[in-house]
This record gives structure tokens, sequence and C-alpha cells, in this order.
């Protein structure tokens, strides 16, 4: 099937449409922990298979692999997180599920639950998109084929969380600086891969928490993260975000590894009505791409735990790029965008920071901005080895 698949690819002659309608329906059953010094069949590539897969199959002790969904409201103030891990002894055992929500008073609530082999996470596929189980129905969803569209549930019986959020996609999906193809590569770094399913949605949540609500439109997105390896001992700290201001979707990332400045890895992606405007890496002493936060006193980069808490939002600058070939876009055209926050919350400990607020920008030069709602993240700065950002 495979080579069959590889043949009529190498010819060009496979529509989307088809390579999607032929992609083998697969079930899983996670975790599938191995133990023992045995490399966990962690894949680098997008492959044949549908794009919102397991990506490790089975996980050793050290792999990780995770879902990730999340919608803000487009007054930037209120926002859900859920996010179904799985994670290896001794962080886990390992299916883990993790939930944020944020109200519009700035309170939010944060659960992190773990569950034992008895209730196993169930993923299938269909097409590109995946359908998964966990928690015994904690938490639920259903992806079509062609990702256009994520249905989510909860149902925390103990927490008294219930309710439903929907995505409908708003943008194709993309990895980082490539044309999205079975030979695209997933690993921005060897220990990180990412695939971005949804980067932009029209988001819909209506949930009840005991006797409060929380329900409000505004944008979705859905991507995935796996690896072979933790990573807190290699990474120093990363932003990530995405939003949209006006009609332009737009993602972000900005990693510095332990090795230094020097060393960075960045992304920026911008798309409007399904069209991509921009989208392309930068790595090392290449200034294409900048994210840095601001606020009084801040520091860039934040120089250790628990000092993200002054900072006022960050700036995003996707200048022209020279990334041809590659399947890069926005030679031309830069972007610079502006997140000011609304509501900061630490996801978890003192090394995972998450804001939610407005965003500003476009085209640079235009001389008016488009406004909008978005949500972003600080994770490390990783100061003690012994702290795992998953734990
Ligand atoms: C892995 O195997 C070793 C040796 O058999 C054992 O000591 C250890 O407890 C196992 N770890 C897990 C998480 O099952
Ligand atoms: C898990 O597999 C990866 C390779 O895929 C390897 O780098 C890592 O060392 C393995 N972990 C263990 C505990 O064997
Ligand atoms: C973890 O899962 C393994 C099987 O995958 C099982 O043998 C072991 O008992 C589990 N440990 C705990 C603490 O649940
Ligand atoms: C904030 O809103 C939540 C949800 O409605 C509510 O449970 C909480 O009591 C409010 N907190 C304050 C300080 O008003
Ligand atoms: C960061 O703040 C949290 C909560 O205030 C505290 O528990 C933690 O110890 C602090 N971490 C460091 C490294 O100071
Ligand atoms: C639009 O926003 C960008 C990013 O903050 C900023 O650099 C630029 O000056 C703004 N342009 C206008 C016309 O306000």
């Amino acid at each position: 099937m495979m080579r069959f698949l590889n043949v009529l690819l190498a010819t060009k002659v496979l529509s989307l449409t088809t390579l999607v309608a032929s992609k083998q329906a697969t079930n899983y059953v996670l975790p599938n922990l191995i133990n023992g010094s045995i490399p966990s069949a962690s894949d680098h590539t997008v492959g044949f298979e549908a794009y919102d897969r397991p990506y490790n199959y089975p996980h050793n002790l050290t792999s990780y692999e995770w879902w990730y969904f999340d919608a803000v409201a487009s007054d930037g103030l209120s926002s859900i997180v859920i996010q179904p891990i799985v994670l290896g002894p001794p962080l886990g055992n390992g299916t883990q599920l993790r939930i944020q929500l944020v109200f519009p008073n700035g309170s939010s609530i944060y659960r992190k639950i773990d569950y034992k082999v008895g209730k196993p996470m169930y993923v299938s596929t269909k097409g590109d998109g995946s359908s998964g189980v966990i928690g015994g129905g904690d938490a639920s969803w259903v992806g079509q084929p062609d990702l256009s569209e994520y249905a989510l549930k909860l149902d925390l019986l103990d927490e008294e969380i219930s309710g439903t959020v929907t995505l409908l996609s708003a943008a194709s999906p993309f990895v980082a600086c490539q044309e999205l193809n079975p030979e695209a590569r997933t690993d921005l770094f060897w220990y990180l891969n990412w695939i971005n399913l949804v980067p932009d949605a029209v988001a819909l949540v209506d949930l009840k928490i005991g006797r409060e609500r929380l329900a409000f439109t505004g944008n979705g997105y859905h991507d995935k993260n796996w690896g072979p390896y933790l990573f807190n001992s290699l990474i120093d700290q990363w932003y990530w975000g995405h939003g949209r201001a006006g009609d332009y979707s737009v993602v972000w990332f900005y990693l510095i590894p332990k090795t230094g400045i020097a060393d960075i890895k960045a992304l920026g992606w911008v798309s409007r009505n399904g069209e991509v405007l921009y989208s392309s890496c930068a790595e090392g002493n290449d200034t294409t791409i900048t994210v840095k936060p601001y606020g009084e006193g801040v520091v860039f980069p934040i120089p250790g735990p628990n000092m993200t808490s002054d900072i006022d939002g960050f700036d995003i600058t996707f200048n022209p790029s020279s990334d041809s070939g590659k399947g890069g876009y926005g030679k031309d055209e830069g972007f610079a965008f502006r997140f000011t926050k609304k509501i900061y919350t630490q996801a978890d400990l003192d090394q995972y920071a998450r804001w939610i607020g407005s965003i500003e920008g476009g085209p640079i030069g235009d001389d008016k901005n488009a406004t909008g709602s978005a949500l972003c993240e600080q994770m490390g700065p990783f100061f003690d080895l012994a702290h795992h950002p998953l734990q």
C-alpha cells in the first residue's frame, strides 16, 4: 500500500482528496509503553498515514506526545485549553489530561489528571483527522477526515465540568518551513516535533462548571507535539502563540535552546481567507523572525523562573523572508503584531505561563492595523533539571 502511494505521489497525479480518502482508518490504544533501553518508534516526518495520529508508537519511558486544543474568546477575556498527553513513568503511567479554564474576571481553573492503565486513551483516525477518548470519557473529541472540524466534549464528573468545544477550521494545516507532504520533516529539533492541524478556527465554547457557565465564541486552534526524549534539559525557554487580527490568522514560535540565543529557532505564519501569506523559519543569527516580551523591568531572554508576571505582552515581527525553496512564503511582505495581555495565568508550576488578550497588527507599513484576540505561552526557563515541564 505504502509503495503504491509512493509511486502515485511521485507521478504527482494524486489529488489531496484522493490521498485523504485512501488513508487507512486506524485504531490505537494508548499508552503502548515499552520498558528498557528500547528506541521509541518516533516519527520525524509527516508520512503517509493520518496527519493527526500518534507519532510515537510504541512509546518508551522517555518519549512524550500530546494533542493540544484551545479557544480564546473574541474579547480576549475567556479561554479554554484541553490537552490529552501520553507520558511514560515516572511522570505518568502514562496518559494525562490537562485542562485550563479562564473566566472574564481573571479567575482560572487548572486540572491535571493522571490515568492509570485501567483507563487507556483511545485514538482512532479517519482520513487525516483523529477522534479520541481519555479518562473513560472525561474528555473526547471527533475530528473530521479533512480536518475541517473538531467537536470536543468534557465530562469530568468529580470536577462538575461538562460541555462542548467546537472548532471550525479557518486555515489549512502546516508543518514548520515546508510544504505539507509525506516527506516533510516535523522535527524542529530532534527532540521536538510539531504538526499544526488547525492553525486557526472559529470556536464555540459552551461549558458548565458546577453552577457557573463559561460560554463564548472566538478563535480556536489544534496542534500536536511529540518527541523521543523529554526536552527540559535541552530547552531554555520558548514563546508560542496564535490569534487572529482582522482577517489575518497568525501563529508564532520562538525557541531558545540551552546552548544559547545564537541557536534560536523561530517560526512565523500568517494566512488570510485560507491563503498562506507568510510561512517561514529563522534560526541561529537570522533575525528575520523575532518574538520579544515587553513590560516594565522585563529582561530578554527571561533570566529565571517566576519572572513572567511583569510581562505586558509580546512584540512579534516577521520580516520579509529570504527563505526561498522549502515552501517559504512572504519573501516580499513582512508582518508585525503586538500582543497585549488581558489575563495572565501560570499554566503549570513556575515554568509555564499563559496569557490571553488582544492582538494588533498586519503587513509592515500598512497605515491601519487590524485587531483581534490571541492566546500565548512562555515555557521555561528550565532552571532545574529535576523539574520537567510535564511534571
Ligand atoms: C522497568 O523495568 C525495570 C527492570 O525490569 C524495573 O525495575 C522498572 O520498575 C520498570 N519500570 C517501569 C516504569 O515499569
Ligand atoms: C526512547 O527512544 C528514543 C529514540 O526514539 C531514544 O533516543 C531514547 O533513548 C529511548 N529511551 C529509552 C529510555 O530507551
Ligand atoms: C503502569 O503500567 C504498567 C503497564 O503498562 C503496569 O504494569 C504498572 O502496574 C502500572 N503502574 C502503575 C503505578 O499503575
Ligand atoms: C470569577 O468568576 C467565576 C466564574 O463565574 C466565579 O466562580 C468566581 O467566584 C469569580 N471570582 C470572583 C473573585 O469574583
Ligand atoms: C515560584 O513561585 C511559586 C508560587 O509562588 C513557588 O511555589 C515556587 O517555589 C517559585 N519558584 C522559584 C524557583 O522561586
Ligand atoms: C501596527 O502594529 C505594529 C505592531 O505593533 C506596529 O509596529 C505599527 O506601528 C502599527 N501600525 C499602526 C499604523 O498603528
